[in-house]
């Protein structure tokens, strides 16, 4: 029965690198070869390469008293210098570094010369402010350059950014603040989504009244949406009569490496958001290192657009911080995919020449929806490497971003890390690692990752076990806000000095790594191991599924069972399939494709899926649906009231 069901996920095709692509590629063998030979020397190398140090380092790694790792910490460097003032000294101040796209349309494009400047000014307001070095300050703000810039002024003066998503409550923000004791939130009067302004002061004023530590001194208010917003004279400060009439001129220090750049908030498996911590050094090693080599850029010629919005860690690594380091252009948008129309992304790879695009498969997915007819409408030859970070992307997705979106023919990375990991650990590198869609193939070079059973014991050949990281790595978390315990508890406890990822994997008989899904998505079927990620592949490779969510429900014979919610293709719909009909096809389809051990118990049609704000799918509420419970806590939910729609379509 398990060979039948690996056999159902072997994705047979493989594609070698071009020998054109190969040719021009920033990565080579090379960097395999010299992470294996002395993984310490490679990382400082690397760190020695890639950044501009205020005072060399000479030590690499002090893994004396884990899990507190310290990389790099005699040496000293200004992480917003990197970002910006020594691409000017190199003679490419003129060098677009953002073209920002907003959502009604109009546009700005920003040099290097011109962001250094704006966040010099910002830095220096922020001081009159008052923020010191470590204090913190809270960052709310659509995606427009001004959140770049107060990420990087904060980086520049030494202080510690926490970036709150835009589409976060006024609960969320509060608590944020609250943990993070800040003393000055960066917000606007509202942002563009969906062709409406929403309005963000409002939600930090009701915030603060909601935080308790009472620890906010100013808001710092960009005007973006033009709405109406309430005015503490004590307390807040217009962006546009503070920063942009304070003073260019900004002497940067360096800080020590390990001197703290951020916190962010993520969920874990229980209810109070963690902040995870990062640091200078190590995480702009990791993050330009990783930017430069799995996306191959050349920072002359690509034009690089990563769609994640500042509030995730893809953002910070992948739109702020790697990019910046590597003196790339890219795009910066502000709005929603599908706003006026729906091929917005593909007019804005057409308008910018993109060359390097990177996004989530839920978007990728979404696409495949609507049809190819709308990707097509556009001129996106342009395009050389795709990339796709944030769950597992079904080989059927990979094929469809390749095609359709890349034309055929050019690599499609899919890249696996977490906001503790800071950077990306698990990539194939374009030019060098034959691809194989819906694997995330192999730890990048300088990354050790091993797959564990519950004992601790290497899982060898193609059994599902625990990922970790065996060794420290340069961007890896520092460390919990505030909470050294659960820092350990949570990762470090399971198996002692290596790191307990959450996730689980496999290895193929070639060596690469398939991701299956958080453990806690992992169900256990009369005790076959099954992973909801491996079910949902199956289902979305039926041509008649759009989307699909598997979760694992308690079953008094079986331990656990399959339970599916499949969203179908409006083609199918509009054919008025009957939903019992197209249930039973599916859970038909699943036995065929993967074995009867994986036929879902149920395969509910519904019209919509319960998602996070950054698009994850909640399997726990769908869970709730499926074991019959009352449905648990939707505030993290985009739309809290769609538990409803599908409570009813599933009754
Ligand atoms: C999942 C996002 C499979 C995984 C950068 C991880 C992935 C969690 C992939 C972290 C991938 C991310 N393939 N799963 N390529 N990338 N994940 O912290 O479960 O928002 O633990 O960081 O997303 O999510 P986070």
């Amino acid at each position: 029965m398990n060979a039948q069901i690996d056999h159902a996920l072997e994705e047979i095709r493989r594609f070698r690198p071009s020998p054109e692509f190969a040719a021009q590629a920033v990565a080579d063998e090379g960097l395999y070869d010299a992470a294996r030979a002395d993984r310490l020397e490679f990382w400082a190398d690397q760190a020695r390469t890639l950044l501009q140090w205020e005072k060399p380092f000479t030590r690499t790694l002090d893994w004396t008293n884990p899990p507190f790792a310290k990389w790099f910490d005699d040496g000293e460097l200004n992480v917003a210098v990197n970002c910006l003032d020594r691409h000017v000294e190199a003679g490419l101040g003129d060098r677009v570094a953002i073209h920002w796209e907003g959502e009604p349309g109009d546009s700005r494009d920003i040099t290097y010369a011109e962001l250094t400047d704006e966040v010099k000014r910002a830095a220096n307001t922020l001081t009159d402010l008052g923020v010191g070095e470590q204090d913190r300050v809270a960052i709310y703000l659509p995606m427009i350059p001004e959140a770049v810039v107060a990420m990087l002024a904060c980086a520049r003066i030494g202080a510690i950014h926490s970036v709150v998503f835009g589409g976060f409550s006024a609960d969320s923000l509060a608590s944020r603040i609250d943990d993070a004791e800040a003393s000055v939130v960066i917000t606007a009067d509202g942002g563009y989504r969906k062709g409406r302004v929403f309005p963000l002061k409002p939600v930090v004023d009701e915030a603060l009244g909601k935080a308790e530590g009472g620890t906010v001194r100013n808001v710092l208010v960009v005007r973006r949406g033009e709405n109406e917003v309430d005015w503490n004279a004590d307390r807040d400060l217009w962006w546009h009569e503070t920063v942009a009439t304070a003073s260019n001129e900004h002497e940067a220090k360096g800080f020590e490496a390990e001197h703290p750049l951020f916190i962010l908030y993520t969920s874990g498996t229980t209810g109070k958001p963690k902040g995870i911590l990062h640091t200078s050094g190590g995480y702009l090693t990791q993050a330009a290192f990783t930017h430069r080599n799995v996306f191959d850029l050349h920072p002359e010629r690509d034009v690089y657009w990563c769609t994640a919005d500042v509030g995730w860690i893809t953002g910070h690594s992948y739109v702020v911080y790697g990019p910046l380091a590597n003196g790339a252009t890219q795009v910066l948008y502000e709005g929603t995919p599908d706003t006026p129309h729906p091929g917005r992304w593909w007019e804005i790879v057409e308008k910018y020449g993109v060359t390097i695009l990177y996004t989530a498969p839920t978007a990728i997915r979404s696409f495949m929806k609507l049809g190819r007819q709308i990707p097509h409408e556009f001129n996106l030859r342009t395009l050389r490497l795709l990339g796709s970070v944030g769950e597992p992307i079904n080989p059927e997705a990979w094929i469809w971003y390749r095609h359709v979106i890349g034309g055929g023919s050019i690599p499609v990375v899919d890249t696996w890390w977490q906001t503790e990991t800071g950077a990306i650990m698990i990539s194939a590198l374009p030019g060098v690692t034959d691809l194989k869609p819906g694997s995330a193939q192999v730890p990048v070079p300088g990354i050790s990752i091993d797959i564990l059973d519950d004992d601790g014991t290497a899982v060898e050949g193609e059994g599902g076990g625990l990922l970790v990281a065996t060794e420290p790595w340069p961007s890896m978390l520092r460390g919990i806000w505030g909470d050294p315990e659960r820092f350990k508890e949570t990762y470090w406890e399971k198996f002692g000095d290596k790191y307990f990822a959450g996730d689980g994997a496999r290895r193929d008989e070639d060596g690469d790594i398939w991701l299956l899904g958080r453990v806690d998505d992992v169900m256990n079927v009369s005790g076959h191991r099954l992973s909801t990620a491996e079910i949902e592949s199956s289902l979305v490779a039926h041509p008649w599924t759009a989307e699909a969510a598997v979760v694992g429900a308690s079953d008094e014979t079986t331990g656990q069972a399959v339970v599916a919610f499949v969203i179908l293709k409006a083609s199918q719909v509009s054919h008025a399939t009957d939903p019992f009909e197209a249930s039973e096809e599916l859970r038909k389809h699943v036995a065929t494709q993967i074995g009867a051990i994986a036929r879902p118990r149920q395969v509910f049609i519904v019209n919509e899926l319960p998602k996070t704000r950054s698009g994850k799918i909640m399997r726990r509420l769908l869970r709730d649906l499926a074991e019959g419970r009352e449905v648990g806590d939707t505030t993290t939910l985009a739309d809290t009231s769609i538990m409803e729609v599908i409570s009813a379509q599933v009754r």
